[in-house]
């Protein structure tokens, strides 16, 4: 079955290196769909590079489309590059940025309203693991993020489950672990939705987590950054 892996590359990779990852994924048919997230400046030059059939998407919008935001990048913008996603509420926005729940909603809404696709990060920090808070922060997330979301096509909803601890950490959640979460999400989001799991994915632990019941891909840090291992993940055997 055909899985989504989703590179999100932080503010990482120069331009050279993004265009030499291009080429080196044009030589190969991918057996999983594949999109990339570069950072907002190079979005232009990898919707150019990009080989045909891989979505080119950005890591943050603003909820607005036009006006006095100085600094701010607008989801209209990225729809009329032809930009097809955009990553929201991910760990490091919540944490380094603070976004809330409330101004993720926003964003999702207008993003969703413009008929690009979200994907909408949800994830505990290890602290609230350990208190067994797991399933309520998630349920918040989801709650008060997906909320008021207005008319949209329900196939551009994608949620990320992205556990705060294992982000860049290479402590991975064990595929029963991921499993646990995303059965919960599904159930209470209903099945339609795509469930990635993101967290020190690598092309050795890639087959085990796809494998699972509501792990529908991955949302890849790391590991996207290298055209080997991401050509590695998008093979990945499930
Ligand atoms: P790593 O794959 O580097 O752990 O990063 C995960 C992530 O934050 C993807 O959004």
């Amino acid at each position: 079955m055909k899985k989504l892996i989703v590179g999100n590359w932080k503010m990482n990779q120069t331009l050279p290196l993004a265009k030499a990852f291009f080429a080196d994924l044009k030589t190969v048919e991918l057996e999983h769909e594949a999109w990339i997230a570069p950072q907002a400046f190079h979005v232009t030059a990898c919707l150019q590079m990009a080989p045909e059939g891989i979505w080119i998407g950005a890591q943050n919008v603003s909820n607005e489309e036009h006006g006095a935001f100085t600094g701010e990048n607008s989801p209209f913008s990225l729809r009329e590059l032809g930009g097809k996603f955009v990553i929201i509420g991910h760990s490091e926005r919540r944490q380094l940025f603070n976004e809330t729940n409330a101004q993720l909603a926003l964003k999702v809404r207008k993003s969703l309203s413009l008929g690009l696709a979200v994907i909408y990060c949800v994830g505990e920090t290890l602290a609230e693991r350990e208190q067994n808070k797991t399933f309520e922060v998630i349920k918040t997330q989801l709650n008060d993020g997906l909320k008021d979301l207005g008319d949209y096509n329900p196939d551009n909803l994608i949620v990320a489950y992205e556990p705060v601890w294992a982000i860049g950490t290479g402590k991975v959640a064990t595929p029963a672990q991921a499993q646990e979460v995303h059965s919960a999400i599904r159930e209470q989001l209903g099945s339609k939705t795509t469930l990635l799991y993101g967290g020190s994915v690598k092309p050795d632990n890639a087959s085990e987590l796809l494998k699972q019941k509501d792990i529908d891909g991955a949302l890849v840090g790391g590991a996207s950054l290298k055209p080997s291992d991401f050509i590695a993940l998008c093979q990945a055997p499930v």
